[in-house]
């Protein structure tokens, strides 16, 4: 049975082979933590960026969307406290120069207790077959409570000095669980330093501190001092939301996982302005309307869960994430945060505008609160293809790797298949995929063997393809083969190109 381990590396490979994603910068070995998308994963890419501008967007009256710069005022980082606060605790090992994040290096000494616990569970699972009940076990077996109070007193000790930024007590509890380098192998460590997840750079030709500007560390900045541009030029009434698309720079120093993550990424955000005191339902409002969104791509809704934040930053007054079941197991794949009014007030102390709203129902000005709904675009892709990608055992005792990509999501819809490069076929290939191309991405295919073919567009997770024989010639009628069922049908031309245009349209997804 293939592991988890196993399965994303599989993914990975597989992503690459069928040009997905590539490591950035290949031919000089990649740069880490940096990837390229290819051209069926710009083609992906795309399509999730499409669906989620829509349902944002175009499915609500009250959303707009921008595109704001990547480089903001420096000011605007001051404000928002990430010079101050986005940073990771950080220790090194003396003897291999490894930086580790502090944090990290004791959650994955816990993850060694869960381990543990796991394994207990799949020895009593075996024992005791279909009797055996899991919550049961978990809750009187020795072993198992052994190991979780481990967890619990580890994890009691480290939320405390996180919570107190204590960097002391952090190197304390890594020399007391004596968590050695995974490199070296020793203890030697340095002490744990802060250090601050932002890319600066220099603007124009004037040196010195005034000219460091820095790479976003998130896209909702953008958004927030466009509040009062927006909101007029649009003749905005709250409540409203802005959202937007684009890159963000984190100079993460555990990097990995493949995009999970990533220094440069994409976010899809969207701020929403709400009047004060009612933050909270649409806070509810925004965690149902976010998972119904992941709900209708069809990946099942076990592979989803709704994490609520024990710890809140000190700007918000709830947040939670929606952790989706990787290969790796459940991770964060979205933030849903009710950040107050933090943010605007912070811009309107930093800049000295006045960043208010008037509500001419209540005849009074105030500085609107914010629910913000964000997705990491990579992480979505991620998601995507691990919740596609599937090894299938067929009948006659062959396998197929399959991507059970999403149809509307899909980078390509139908493949077009001469069964022969000869006696015309091709032309009146070539006939079909002309009239399919202005509706959907469309592939034309000629070498190799249709069964070749077939498992080709498999791979890269074509819904559909359509095959021209000779009888197509004689009474055009077509082979539409089914990439999920493999199932095929013989219908009219006409009929293929409406199947296939209606099935994989974006707007079945946004009408769930
Ligand atoms: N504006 C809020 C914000 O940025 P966040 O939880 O730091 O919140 C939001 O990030 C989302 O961005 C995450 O849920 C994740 O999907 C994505 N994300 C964050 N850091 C990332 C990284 N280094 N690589 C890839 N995606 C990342």
């Amino acid at each position: 049975m293939a592991t988890n381990e196993d399965s994303l590396k599989n993914i990975i490979s597989h992503a690459k082979e069928y040009g997905f994603v590539f490591p950035s910068s290949d031919i000089y070995d990649g740069l880490s933590a940096t990837y390229d998308y290819g051209q069926l994963g710009a083609q992906l890419k795309n399509n999730i960026k499409e669906y989620w501008w829509k349902s944002m967007v175009q499915m609500h009256e009250n959303i707009v969307g921008i595109d704001a710069a990547i480089f903001m005022h420096p000011t605007v980082w001051k404000a928002s406290g990430h010079v101050d606060a986005f940073n990771d605790p950080l220790i090194d090992n003396k003897d291999s120069k490894k930086r580790y994040r502090a944090d990290v290096l004791v959650e994955e000494h816990i993850a060694k207790y869960e381990a543990k616990i796991q394994k207990e569970v799949e020895k009593g699972q075996k024992r005791f077959g279909d009797a055996f009940d899991t919550e049961q076990f978990l809750k009187t077996n020795p072993n198992v409570l052994r190991n979780q109070e481990k967890i619990d007193e580890i994890n009691t000790k480290l939320e405390a000095a996180l919570n107190d930024s204590n960097l002391d007590a952090l190197r304390q509890l890594i020399i007391d669980l004596e968590i050695a380098c995974p490199i070296s192998g020793s203890k030697n460590w340095t002490e744990v330093r802060q250090f601050n997840l932002m890319f600066s750079t220099e603007l124009g030709s004037v040196a010195g501190d005034a000219a460091k500007i820095y790479l976003r560390p998130e896209t909702a900045q953008g958004i927030f001092v466009n509040f009062l541009n927006v909101q007029k030029t649009g003749r905005m009434k709250i409540p409203f939301g802005i959202a937007q698309i684009g890159k963000a720079f984190r100079n993460e120093i555990v990097a990995r996982q493949f995009i999970f993550r990533m220094r440069e990424f994409e976010q899809m955000e969207m701020q929403f302005f709400v009047k004060p005191g009612e933050e909270l339902q649409w806070y509810k409002y925004w965690q149902e309307a976010r998972l119904k969104w992941h709900n209708a791509l069809g990946f099942g809704e076990n592979k989803y869960r709704l994490h609520d934040h024990l710890k809140l930053a000190h700007y918000a007054n709830a947040a939670s994430d929606i952790e989706f079941d990787f290969p790796m197991g459940f991770k964060e794949l979205e933030g849903i945060h009710s950040r107050t009014d933090f943010d605007l007030k912070q811009h309107e102390e930093f800049s000295g505008k006045k960043l208010r709203y008037f509500d001419p129902e209540a005849n009074e000005n105030y500085i609107p609160y914010v629910v913000e709904t964000s997705i990491g675009l990579d992480r979505m892709f991620l998601a995507t293809l691990c919740a596609s990608y599937q090894n299938e055992k067929l009948e006659d005792g062959s396998e197929r790797v399959v991507l059970k990509i999403p149809m509307a999501l899909a980078p390509v819809k139908v493949a077009i298949l001469p069964l022969v490069k000869k006696d015309g076929l091709p032309e009146k290939a070539m006939e079909i995929f002309n009239q399919l191309r202005p509706f959907v991405q469309t592939n034309y295919d000629e070498k190799d063997s249709i069964g070749k073919r077939y498992r080709r567009n498999d791979a890269i997770g074509t819904p559909f393809a359509i095959t021209v024989d000779h009888q197509t010639l004689e009474d055009n009628t077509i082979t539409l083969r089914h990439r999920d069922s493999m199932e095929q049908e013989r219908i009219s031309i006409k009929e293929a190109i409406e199947k296939v245009i209606q099935k994989t349209d974006i707007r079945s997804l946004l009408s769930c």
